[in-house]
């Protein structure tokens, strides 16, 4: 497919879906229950409308930001996302070779279909990359994981992600379930070494699952606020980012743990986990509502349903400092391997900045809540 004639994110997403398997397909596309969340997490910014100011000089626009103190070109990154390879053999290392080429942040998943070390190993000098961390019953490995991290420069924080202790039901992934068996390995996690052998939780499933359950087996769910965090600071001295952060009530007592904790992802895991669960703009807006001081004390960053340079926009408008995107990635491997990534990140790139250049601001701190009316969205 020549990439120059899709001209969108849906081009793309169909594109792929032309070209990658059943399996891969659905286990992309697939959301909790009636995918309600995941629609409703696109829907959201459609009703969001934009206020452009006019007599303002527009001749140049500056994308750049910062996350973490780490300098980037673009206000968006690729969110961790597992199993890449399930659309192309470039896989994360392709995500992160387009990465390289815009100047883009990559979070790497635990469920990445390459090693760490893999993804990471052409990176470019001043590239950023997470990691990201679905702590383990056996906690050795978890601990063997966050060791590696340390022989990773490239790796800046480590992401913690807190909304699937459970995974959601996922019907399309569920239906493929005995369809094929050729997944690429869960590279990282299998490679991690074990102290204990015995442990019950180490066992593989009996019967067939979805991929996303298959991932989830092994994955804790007795994480605390007392006793992770703690936990964590013994095993890595990389800054926290709390991944799934839900009500504005979390996103508070998250940012009392700052400085450990130096941002928070607003995300209901793209709509598969909890379906009904808020999109992450009513989550900004309950905070801007309630503890808009978290603002001051941590990064705020957000996913879930981006899908053009407008909805980026509004996000950076509502106090979003980074915007996440993970199916657009997935499925642009799948429309053209690392090129097709390449594509998502240059229209995405190319829409943020007509939507800025339209508003009349050039670069993105200046963007704030008097560029848009959000009124229809605003629920108390
Ligand atoms: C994810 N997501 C995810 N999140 C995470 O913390 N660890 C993971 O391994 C995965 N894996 C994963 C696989 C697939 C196929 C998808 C679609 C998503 C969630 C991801 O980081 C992000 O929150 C959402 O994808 C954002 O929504 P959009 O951009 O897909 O609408």
């Amino acid at each position: 497919v020549d990439l120059d004639t899709l001209l969108n994110l849906d081009d793309i997403e169909e594109a792929a879906t032309k070209q990658i398997s059943g399996k891969a397909w659905a286990y992309y596309y697939s959301a909790g229950d009636d995918l309600l969340s995941k629609t409703f997490n696109n829907t959201v910014y459609k009703q969001i409308l934009l206020r452009p100011r006019i007599f303002v000089d527009c001749t140049s626009c500056d994308t750049s930001t910062t996350f973490l103190g780490h300098k980037v070109n673009l206000p968006f990154y690729v969110s961790p996302a597992a199993m890449a390879r399930l659309a192309h053999p470039d896989g994360e290392w392709g995500i992160a070779q387009a990465c390289a080429q815009y100047g883009a942040m990559q979070v790497i998943s635990q469920n990445a279909s390459m090693t760490p070390e893999q993804i990471v190993a052409d990176a470019k000098p001043g590239q950023v990359f997470g990691w990201q961390l679905y702590v383990q019953n056996e906690r050795a490995k978890s601990e063997a994981m966050l060791d590696r991290m340390k022989k990773l420069p490239a790796v800046k924080f480590i992401c913690l992600t807190l909304d699937a202790p459970v995974p959601g039901k996922r019907e399309h992934d569920e239906r493929q379930k005995n369809v094929g068996s050729n997944l690429p390995v869960r590279a990282a996690v299998q490679e991690a070494s074990s102290t204990s052998k015995t442990s019950t939780n180490a066992k593989t499933p009996e019967k067939a699952m979805g991929v996303g359950q298959s991932l989830f087996w092994g994955t804790a769910a007795d994480l605390t606020w007392r006793t992770t965090l703690p936990w964590l600071a013994k095993h890595t001295s990389l800054p926290i980012v709390l991944k799934g952060i839900q009500t504005h009530e979390d996103a508070y007592l998250a940012s009392l743990y700052a400085p450990q904790v130096k941002a928070i992802i607003l995300s209901n895991h793209g709509g598969r986990a909890l379906d009904t669960a808020p999109p992450a703009v009513h989550t900004l807006l309950e905070i801007r509502k309630y503890c808009p001081e978290v603002f001051d004390r941590i990064e705020v960053w957000v996913d879930g349903g981006i899908k053009r340079g407008t909805d980026v926009v509004k996000a950076l408008c509502l106090g979003a400092k980074g915007v996440g995107i993970g199916r657009p990635a997935l499925f642009a491997l799948g429309a053209g391997g690392k090129q097709g990534v390449a594509r998502v990140l240059e229209i995405l790139k190319a829409e943020t900045e007509t939507c800025m250049r339209l508003l009349g601001v050039d670069r993105v701190n200046r963007l704030g809540m008097h560029h848009i009316n959000a009124r229809a969205v605003e629920r108390d």
